[in-house]
């Protein structure tokens, strides 16, 4: 199984938090954001689309992810594939009975109902789930909110029966995320960490990379397909 971060996603033109250019890393010198594109204007990247061919050739079997940039969606994994532990900037969420909704199909405008973050107080008139009419409100996490208890447990599920775990673009300095792939490594798992600078579990990695992720994956899934191809 894979677990990713922010990292997979600069390749395709968004910053990450804590790479050289990330956002906190400036933020703590001082700087603002480097220019990046928003997420509605980027496509996914070689990583995320290496990722699809492991997903179809039946070899990735879950795939956990931090971000909420939806690329993972748009590049063709499929939903029952996936945990966006911090959620979809797509998506909304109903606070009682958990059904998602996209932005659109709910009628949530942001100019006249603001984020929907769970903290923000109820725009008066605000869509209502369909469902259950329960309170919607966006379904990104933020700092210090809970993470969704679905995808919390089918994670911590799958981390712990899995023979192999990628981690791809992730400093794993976000707990509980970052436990994952630890609960993964302890229930007897391979543990492969893909990314450029040092992360908070490479002493207990089998194999570290510190390699672009794009250009990596992509290689090794043309050597599987070759592997793959050659008589046994
Ligand atoms: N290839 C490989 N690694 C890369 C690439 C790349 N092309 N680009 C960046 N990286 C690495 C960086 O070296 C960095 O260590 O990806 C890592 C990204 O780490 P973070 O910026 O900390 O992102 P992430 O681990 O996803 O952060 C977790 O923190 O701010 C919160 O909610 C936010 O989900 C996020 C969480
Ligand atoms: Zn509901």
């Amino acid at each position: 199984m894979v677990f990713t971060g922010a990292g997979i996603s600069t390749e395709s033109g968004l910053s990450d938090f804590r790479g050289k250019d990330g956002i906190w890393t400036r933020r703590d010198k001082g700087l603002p954001p480097k220019k990046s594109k928003h997420f509605d204007e980027v496509e996914p990247n070689s990583a995320h689309l290496a990722l699809v061919e492991l997903q179809n050739m039946g070899i990735m079997k879950f795939l956990i992810s931090q971000n909420v940039d939806n690329l993972h969606l748009k590049s063709g994994i499929k939903p029952e594939m996936l945990a966006e532990l911090h959620g979809n900037y797509t998506l909304m969420k109903c606070l009682d009975c958990d059904s998602r909704f996209g932005r659109n199909e709910i009628g949530w405008n942001r100019e006249v109902h603001g984020r929907g973050s769970r903290s923000e107080s109820e725009a008066l008139g605000q869509p209502v789930c369909k469902i259950c009419q329960g309170r919607i409100i966006s379904s990104v996490v933020n700092f210090n909110e809970p993470m969704p208890d679905k995808e919390v447990s089918i994670s911590k599920e799958h981390s712990a029966n899995c023979d192999l775990m990628l981690v791809i673009g992730s400093s794993l300095s976000v707990f509980p995320a970052a436990h994952l792939p630890k609960l993964a490594k302890q229930n007897g798992a391979k543990l492969i960490i893909l990314n450029i600078d040092p992360t908070g579990l490479d002493s207990i990695a089998d194999i570290k990379l510190g390699v672009k992720a794009g250009e990596f994956l992509s290689l090794v899934v043309n050597e599987i397909k070759r592997l793959l191809a050659s008589p046994r």
